[in-house]
């Protein structure tokens, strides 16, 4: 009786356990991440893109900063790409990083 009881104890707590390794974040996109803050407005003009992306990187850079002023994964960028380019908004979820393979094949990882 005992045993059954800690056993189902068990399976709760690692329900619980999955649930909120599930729910943190983990699942969501960039860009629904940032809607969260002021809808699509955030990086669009009434939710469209804008023809060369330049609209959406302006919006980047209004709140995180240029590439310049990032860290070494991003500095050496400065001119050559847009944010876009390595983090694809749409696509990429909060918490995965974009990898230096995806277009430099000399094994450089990030710093
Ligand atoms: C963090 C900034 C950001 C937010 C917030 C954002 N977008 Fe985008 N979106 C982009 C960028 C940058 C592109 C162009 C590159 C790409 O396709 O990922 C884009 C592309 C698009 C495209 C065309 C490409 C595609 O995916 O088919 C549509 C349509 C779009 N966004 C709609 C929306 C809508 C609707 C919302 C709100 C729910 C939204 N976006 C929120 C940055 C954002
Ligand atoms: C309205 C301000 C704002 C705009 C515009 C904005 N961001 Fe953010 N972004 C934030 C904040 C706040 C966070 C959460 C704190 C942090 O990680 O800096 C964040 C987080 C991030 C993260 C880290 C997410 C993670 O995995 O932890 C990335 C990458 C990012 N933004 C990229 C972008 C890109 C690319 C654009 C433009 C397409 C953009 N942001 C536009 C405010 C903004
Ligand atoms: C060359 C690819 C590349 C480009 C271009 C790029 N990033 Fe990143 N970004 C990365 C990588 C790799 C990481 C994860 C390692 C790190 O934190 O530096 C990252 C991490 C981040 C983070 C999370 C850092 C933290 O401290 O939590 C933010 C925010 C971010 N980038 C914003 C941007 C913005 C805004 C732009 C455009 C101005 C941009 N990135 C352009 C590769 C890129
Ligand atoms: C979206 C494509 C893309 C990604 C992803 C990318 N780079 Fe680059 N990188 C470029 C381009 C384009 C240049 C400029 C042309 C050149 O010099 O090869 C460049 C140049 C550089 C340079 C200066 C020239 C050189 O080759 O030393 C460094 C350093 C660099 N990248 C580091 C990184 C690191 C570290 C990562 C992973 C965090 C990374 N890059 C990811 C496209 C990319």
């Amino acid at each position: 009786m005992k045993n059954i009881f800690l056993c189902s104890l068990f399976a709760v707590c690692f329900a619980v356990l999955t649930f909120s390794i599930g729910a943190s974040a983990a699942e969501e996109n960039l860009a629904d991440f940032h809607a969260g803050m002021n809808g699509c407005e955030s990086c669009h003009v009434n939710e469209e893109p804008s023809v060369d992306g330049g609209y959406e990187f302006e919006q980047c850079q209004s709140c995180h900063g240029s590439l310049a002023k990032m860290n070494d994964n991003h500095k050496p960028h400065d001119g050559m790409l847009m944010c876009v380019d390595c983090h694809a908004v749409h696509e990429v979820n909060v918490g995965e990083q974009p990898v230096c393979e995806a277009c430099h094949d000399d094994g450089r990882l990030a710093k």
